[in-house]
């Protein structure tokens, strides 16, 4: 979360590190700032709220001091440590303002490191830990710029990045990496950085990626790399192989719905070159597991947060009905501290669209401690999670930018459906029923486009239901995760409170809650589990709550308890989430546009949360 862009080279640095940090701001956009070095000077400009408000301040300044720039430092923030406010805002300084500093990630000491420079008459003017780095880089520069990063670094704990200007040092940008990516972008004669590639792809394909504990001080035409030790290290450049267009929205209004509508290629991709008809199996090319280590799993254990945790029900739904192999199935954030035993022969899957997200980094590495064998299942190559794992399978869904998660969680369902597909085969499956598998896992990405054709029909459904407050959705099986993830992206984009719950629980308490207020999604496209779910809704419609059921198509006897329906094509179980999910995205989508929230950017949230 939070996200850094620094320009040095001939160019107008002011405009490319806006430019840079709009495109960060998926990462955060509670308030955005930068810091450039100008006739000698160092200038900041702060603003709590999105960078379009940094734009329209900077703009002003422009205009009043002529600013010319070669050196910025650009920050968009996601808060942490103190209130969004300009005060709080990156970058920040040390008591001389010499220097200026943007960071991402949490300084885990701030409080101790604080304090010691507190004692030693040092005022801090923000609340944030990032301040902790910028007054210790203050304090111990005696005129090495190197020597005083290396140093305050030395003494900070946590996972984070950060770059650093000085202002008698206005030709370099130092940065440093511990435990949180950082890409320095390679241009001609000028150098970019940034949390993330596609920052700056537009300008450079070529990258260097600063991992843990290393440090660069990086000029217009040089990049030198030290590890913590300040013995220099050898770097080899990268060739992204990003497309620039596969981020800009294009012709649709929101980066959502781009992503929703991208969903019949990102399944194909998804599934391109992982199965073999003929054998009726699935090919995990990438996952460096033998298949003598694959017979011998005897225990899955998933990890994932959010949307990721959701497919990882359904992986674990799949995994264990069709692989006969016990699966657990956790929230990182909560999983490492239940001191999880691993037994000898587990396979630990973990799920994350990003690659970054702090909990699941974290839990995995409890369990790469204990001895489990680590698949990742993540979307972006090169994250963290992706070089932690013992090896992985890439998602292939392309850049994903609406903070709600979609295509990415589509393609992790798919990816845990080949994996099902080549255990299963490995133990009890025929090769008829895996082919038979394969061809429902086919014919998906046209199942996908008939629900994306009924678009409107879709938004005259949200429309009339958008002024409620309060929902249920509800689910059996693989209908239940697919009713939490359903509501988590109404909740997170529409702001209203949707309950994803298990129907057959509903009679243990929450049906006190129904009443003609507060509707139902009941997701019904489980056949195992079709007959039970009709009879939670009726007991639902029996106490006055309105029903809007997501029903396969044929199942007509759905008409005497549903309000409406919405009616998704036909497949296999363990495939059936995927339509019922592109009805719940669109559905959340056209809700959250009715209600006029700001859906690729909804509040509070950021799209990689690198803290824990
Ligand atoms: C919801 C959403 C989040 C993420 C979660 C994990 O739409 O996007 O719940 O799924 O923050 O992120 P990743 O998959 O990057 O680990």
């Amino acid at each position: 979360m939070c996200g850094i862009f620094c320009y040095i080279g001939p160019r107008n640095a002011v405009r490319l590190v806006l430019e840079g940090i709009q495109k960060l701001e998926y990462r955060g956009y509670d308030s955005s700032g930068i810091a450039l070095v100008s006739e000698g000077k160092l200038i900041f400009v702060k603003k709590m709220g999105k960078v379009a408000v940094l734009q329209a301040a900077i703009e002003n300044q422009l205009s009043q001091q002529h600013l010319v720039a070669h050196t910025a430092v650009a920050h968009t923030r996601w808060a942490t440590h103190g209130k969004p406010s300009d005060t709080n805002a990156h970058p920040h300084s040390d008591r001389k303002e010499l220097c200026a500093v943007v960071h991402n990630g949490i300084i885990e000491n701030h409080e101790a490191v604080r304090h010691l420079l507190e004692k030693r008459g040092i005022i801090f003017r923000s609340e944030t830990d990032t301040e902790v780095i910028s007054q210790l880089i203050g304090y111990l520069y005696k005129g090495n710029f190197l020597k005083a990063v290396q140093r305050g670094l030395a003494l900070l704990q946590g996972a984070f990045a950060l770059a650093v200007v000085h202002q008698n040092h206005p030709h370099e940008v130092i940065c440093a990496a511990k435990e949180s990516p950082l890409a320095i972008g390679i241009g001609e004669g000028e150098m970019f950085i940034a949390s993330d590639p596609y920052a700056f792809v537009n300008h450079t394909k070529r990258a260097i990626y600063l991992h843990s504990s290393e440090i660069a001080v990086v000029t217009k035409n040089s990049v030198r790399a030290f590890n913590s030790r300040l013995l220099p290290i050898q770097k080899e450049s990268e060739d992204l192989k990003l497309d620039v267009q596969e981020a800009i929205k294009g012709k649709y209004p929101h980066y959502m719905l781009k992503e929703i509508f991208e969903q019949p290629q990102t399944i194909q991709n998804a599934l391109l070159s992982r199965y073999s008809e003929e054998y009726g199996t699935a090919i995990l090319e990438g996952a460096h597991f033998s298949d003598e280590d694959l017979l011998k799993i005897q225990r899955i254990i998933i990890l994932g947060c959010g949307t990721s945790y959701h497919a990882g029900m359904l992986g674990a739904y799949m995994l264990q009905e069709k692989a006969r192999i016990p699966v657990e199935v956790e929230i990182s954030s909560e999983f490492r501290y239940k001191n999880p035993i691993v037994v000898e022969n587990t396979l630990a899957i973990a799920i994350s669209q990003s690659g970054e997200t702090a909990d699941t980094l974290a839990a995995l590495k409890e369990l790469k401690a204990k001895g489990a064998k680590i698949l990742g299942i993540c979307n972006v190559q090169g994250s963290s999670i992706a070089r932690e794992v013992d090896s992985s399978l890439f998602l292939r869904a392309g850049p994903e930018i609406g903070v709600a998660s979609t295509k990415a969680f589509t393609s992790q369902v798919i990816i845990l459906a080949l994996l099902t597909l080549k255990l299963a085969r490995m133990r009890l499956m025929g090769q008829n029923e895996g082919k038979q598998y394969i061809e429902c896992l086919k014919r998906l990405p046209s199942q996908v486009k008939e629900v994306l054709e009924q678009a409107d029909y879709i938004q005259s459904l949200a429309k009339k239901y958008a002024h409620y407050e309060d929902f249920f959705f509800l689910g059996r099986r693989l209908m239940y995760p697919t009713a939490l993830e359903a509501a988590l992206k109404l909740t997170e984009i529409a702001y209203v409170n949707a309950k994803g719950y298990p129907a057959g629980e509903m009679k243990h308490g929450p049906i006190a809650l129904i009443n003609e207020s507060c509707p139902t999604l009941a997701f019904c496209a489980d056949a195992v589990t079709y007959q039970k779910i009709l009879s939670n809704m009726m007991e639902i419609k029996a106490r006055g709550g309105k029903i809007l059921a997501v029903v396969p198509e044929g199942a007509t006897d759905i008409k005497k308890v549903a309000d409406d329906i919405f009616w998704v094509p036909k497949t296999i179980d363990e495939l059936s989430p995927i339509c019922s999910t592109l009805f719940g995205q669109l559905f959340a989508y056209y809700v959250a546009l009715e209600r006029g929230t700001e859906i690729d950017q909804p509040r509070n949230l950021a799209k990689s949360v690198t803290v824990e």
